[in-house]
């Protein structure tokens, strides 16, 4: 079901809890509960045992979601030739669709097509690869991604040097697109990314491994107001 839901502009930090960490037998809760804290988008993390070592959701996961939800679906394809799939993804109810460039030989058409499917498009980089390889695409984006883990699995530690890359990504976006970050992301972490230039930070096990929701999340904004 597509739905008229747009990723808010660039300008404020998000929050974008990743469902990876949450109990995926009671999703549309888990989903609930983080939107009970206003947050404006949810991370919904597909992979498929090929372009990453893990298989997560598809699209009928993602299209029984979006009736007990109101906030953005911002996808995040970890998979093998995302060209093929977007098109289901927002059938679906995707908002937004990040793709990885080491997955897309073309990324300019899979972004005008993914625009002309009326969805906002993303482009994600690796920790490996360098911002050289998205320089074209990015500013043909809504929002970027920047790795700061290897991407298949939560919980993993912060990569610091990876991070370091969401300052180059800036300086070739500027302020009107936004920065997503993903991987390792918490009260601790947070702060160091939106001084880099993130403004998107994607947390799994920081929200969703913790019992109260809301307070995690209240937790990492406040790391990042002190910081502001
Ligand atoms: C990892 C996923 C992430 C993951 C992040 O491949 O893309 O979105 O959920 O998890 P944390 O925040 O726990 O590092
Ligand atoms: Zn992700």
């Amino acid at each position: 079901m597509k739905t008229d839901l747009r990723l808010p502009k660039a300008g404020t930090i998000e929050i974008a809890p990743s469902i990876l960490s949450a109990d995926f037998a009671h999703l549309a809760d888990e989903i609930a509960q983080v939107e009970s804290a206003g947050v404006k988008l949810v991370h919904l993390d597909v992979m498929d045992g090929h372009f990453v070592p893990n298989i997560t959701i598809g699209p009928p996961v993602i299209e029984k979601l979006r009736r007990y939800s109101k906030v953005v679906f911002d996808c995040h394809l970890m998979i093998s030739e995302p060209a093929k799939y977007a098109q289901r993804f927002i059938e679906a109810g995707a908002n937004h669709i990040t793709f990885h460039i080491e997955a897309e030989k073309k990324p300019a058409n899979l972004i005008k097509k993914i625009h002309s499917l009326g969805a906002t498009a993303g482009v994600c980089l690796n920790p490996e690869t360098p911002v050289d390889a998205i320089k074209d695409a990015a500013k043909l984006c809504d929002m970027v991604l920047v790795m700061t883990v290897h991407p298949g699995f939560g919980a993993q530690e912060f990569m610091t040097d990876a991070a370091k890359k969401i300052i180059e990504v800036r300086k070739i976006v500027g302020p009107a697109i936004r920065v997503e970050v993903d991987g390792g992301i918490n009260a601790e972490t947070a702060p160091v990314v939106v001084a880099y230039g993130a403004d998107t930070l994607v947390a799994g096990n920081a929200v969703f491994a913790q019992k109260d929701r809301p307070a995690a999340i209240e937790a990492i904004r406040k790391a990042c107001r002190q910081k502001q």
